[in-house]
């Protein structure tokens, strides 16, 4: 089957780690976009997540969607993660790894799980909530806890650190990679990362702090 084909291929591995993380990133967007309204008003926020589950179909197909790219991404990744130590431990290595050797790049696995654990109690505490409260008045109890939002606060950290290198790697793999455009993408590569901490890991401040005490 092509896809058992693609899995045992060493760049079929690497285009299913950059594609499911391109597609990843792309969901980052909408859902920092979509927490952006947190800051507006609880009702601005409200009225945006009532809006997306009045379409509860197209709500499952994308929840489901976002769990395969999850477990492929992670399973490819560990397995990957697997296969170079392998490589490294072997007596037999007498060449030296090109690729870009950064606290990044080295640290990818650990970040990567460090974020795995993040979305397990994410998940379990916002899309699992009780139905009869409302979201925003979740979002608000549960960032309120200094802990709660510390721990979030460590996993964007985490993620920007996990991204930052994750993001580069996807554009080598899709040959995104000239001269001419190296500055633009080295910036790209922080800039997108940083973005997201500023959104996401501001939105946990704004309750850590007590700023969001009235919401
Ligand atoms: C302070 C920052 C964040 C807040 C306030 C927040 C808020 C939420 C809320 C309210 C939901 C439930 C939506 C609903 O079912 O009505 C949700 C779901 C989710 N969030 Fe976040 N989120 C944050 C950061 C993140 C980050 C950084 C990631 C990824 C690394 C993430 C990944 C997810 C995923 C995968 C879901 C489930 C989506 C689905 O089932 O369709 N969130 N988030």
């Amino acid at each position: 089957m092509w896809f058992v084909r693609l899995l045992s291929s060493s760049i079929g591995k690497k285009l299913i780690m950059a594609t499911s993380g391109l597609l990843l990133v792309l969901f980052l967007m909408t859902h920092a976009a979509g927490n952006a309204t947190i800051f507006m008003s609880s009702d601005v926020f409200q009225g945006y997540a009532d809006e997306l589950h009045s379409h509860p179909l197209i709500v499952l197909i994308f929840s489901i969607s976002l769990l395969v790219l999850v477990l492929c991404h992670v399973a490819v990744g560990l397995y990957l993660f697997w296969e170079n130590r392998q490589v490294s431990t072997s007596r037999y290595i007498i060449t030296k790894r090109v690729v870009k050797n950064s606290f990044a790049s080295e640290t990818m696995p650990y970040t990567g799980l460090v974020v795995l654990l993040f979305l397990s109690v994410h998940i379990f505490g916002f899309t699992f909530s009780p139905k009869h409260v409302d979201i925003s008045v979740t979002v608000k109890n549960l960032l309120s806890n200094f802990f709660y939002s510390l721990f979030y606060v460590i996993a964007f950290i985490a993620l920007t650190i996990h991204l930052s290198h994750g993001f580069w790697s996807m554009l080598q793999t899709f040959g995104i990679n000239h001269p001419r455009y190296n500055t633009l993408i080295s910036r790209l590569t922080l800039g997108i990362p940083l973005f997201f901490l500023l959104i996401f890991g501001g939105v946990a401040l704004y309750f850590m702090t007590g700023l969001g005490a009235n919401y």
